[in-house]
């Protein structure tokens, strides 16, 4: 018999009640260490003071008005967002999918008003940008196609990284290029600044609109607001969401005053996005993770972790063979099959998060305390260690 709740997730058994920091107790008391953080989300730990304050002060007052009319919050957070970055103009979402629904559309409505429509965008293998029918035409790998046909036309993927290809690629019917700086389903591929910097100067001379997902590697995880910012260049659209929220269900894409030129009264819309009590929580996520000391601490526990992961490897050939990422978005390659690594983890209650291309990925809260990060490298070393002696003992 189908379960009440759909069974699109193959579910570990813990139940957590309740959430302090990195730390996540479970119905029957069971503590486990969070290098989740709900697949980046909760980028200030569980129930952050100042987050909590935020939703509940704003509970008190008003949670939901619709966007007939004006939203201070959210106002105040989108002026935020174009203070602190390259955009001019913002439009709030629930949620990461819708972001990259509207980056879509905005990137076609822009050439549509041009006068010279153009139709495909072109997106990387190992994407991810969601599970609206749009989002996995662009993204296009079977595991996420498959039975969903007739897919949404207009997406073509390219090998990631693969500049010539780019090159070859684009058209003058091509609308948009679409990337994430660092893949995140897609087993923390970090895209080098150099790339990041070709792409831009490539879409410039093309003037094909570049749109950059950072829905995974936004909000502070690579130790800058936004993963661009290491390579110096900028998108026209933006897609963010998780850490945005801090846990509340959020998301935004940003865009310059050009990019967002035909988006105009009418053309889009959302019940939810933007309402009070998100924008109220996002407001108060990015006074802390917009902080330059903030983030300059995220790199250096990045660092650290990293360094200590590196160990790891060198002392778990069998189990792991390489560390990747940035900043606090990092990921083990392993050799042992990744699933077997998490579940490897639950036994030392530690909560990590497997990826594509046989990674486990290490995505804790961005304050994570740096005992934290000891006690985390100590519980994967011994999951290691437990799955040595299950293969030695195999063997
Ligand atoms: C890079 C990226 N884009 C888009 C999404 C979709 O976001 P959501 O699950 O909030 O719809 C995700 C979610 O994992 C993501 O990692």
């Amino acid at each position: 018999m189908i379960p009440a709740v759909l069974p699109t997730y193959n579910r570990a058994p813990m139940a957590f009640v309740k959430g302090e920091g990195s730390w996540l107790t479970t119905d029957d008391g069971a503590r486990y260490l969070d290098l989740g953080a709900g697949i980046a989300v909760n980028a200030l730990g569980h129930a952050h003071p100042a987050l909590v304050q935020a939703l509940t002060d704003q509970a008190a007052q008003l949670w939901h008005v619709s966007n007939l009319y004006r939203i201070p919050q959210q106002e105040a957070l989108a002026q935020k967002l174009v203070d602190a970055t390259f955009a001019d103009t913002v439009f709030f979402t629930n949620s990461g999918t819708e972001a990259a629904e509207l980056a879509i559309k905005m990137a076609r409505k822009y050439w549509y008003e041009r006068g010279t429509p153009r139709g495909e965008i072109i997106a990387f293998e190992g994407a991810f940008h969601g599970r609206s029918t749009g989002a996995i035409a662009a993204a296009g790998s079977e595991k996420m196609v498959k039975g969903f046909g007739p897919l949404m036309p207009g997406f073509r993927q390219l090998p990631f990284g693969d500049h010539d290809a780019l090159r070859a690629a684009i058209t003058t019917d091509t609308c948009a290029v679409i990337i994430e700086p660092v893949q995140g389903e897609g087993g923390i591929r970090v895209l080098p600044d150099a790339c990041l910097k070709g792409l831009r100067d490539l879409c410039d001379e093309t003037g094909t609109l570049l749109i950059f997902d950072e829905v995974q590697c936004g909000m502070g995880r690579t130790g800058r607001l936004f993963a661009h910012e290491w390579a110096g260049v900028t998108p026209d659209i933006m897609m963010v969401a998780k850490g945005i929220g801090g846990g509340f269900p959020l998301g935004a894409v940003l865009a310059t005053e050009s990019a967002a030129a035909g988006m105009v009264a009418g053309t889009h819309g959302s019940t939810y996005g933007g309402n009070p009590l998100g924008c109220a929580v996002g407001g108060a996520v990015m006074d802390i993770v917009g902080d330059d000391a903030f983030l300059a601490e995220v790199a250096r526990k990045g660092a650290l972790f990293r360094q200590g992961l590196e160990g790891l490897v060198a002392t778990h050939p069998q189990v792991f063979e390489a560390v990747r990422g940035t900043g606090l978005m990092l990921g083990l390659k392993c050799r042992a099959s990744n699933a077997d690594v998490v579940k490897a983890g639950y036994a030392q209650h530690l909560l990590t998060v497997a990826a594509a291309d046989n990674v486990l990925r290490l995505l804790p809260a961005l304050n994570i305390p740096d005992a934290d990060i000891a006690e985390a490298l100590a519980r994967l070393d011994r999951a290691a260690s437990a799955l040595e002696k299950v293969t030695g003992d195999a063997a």
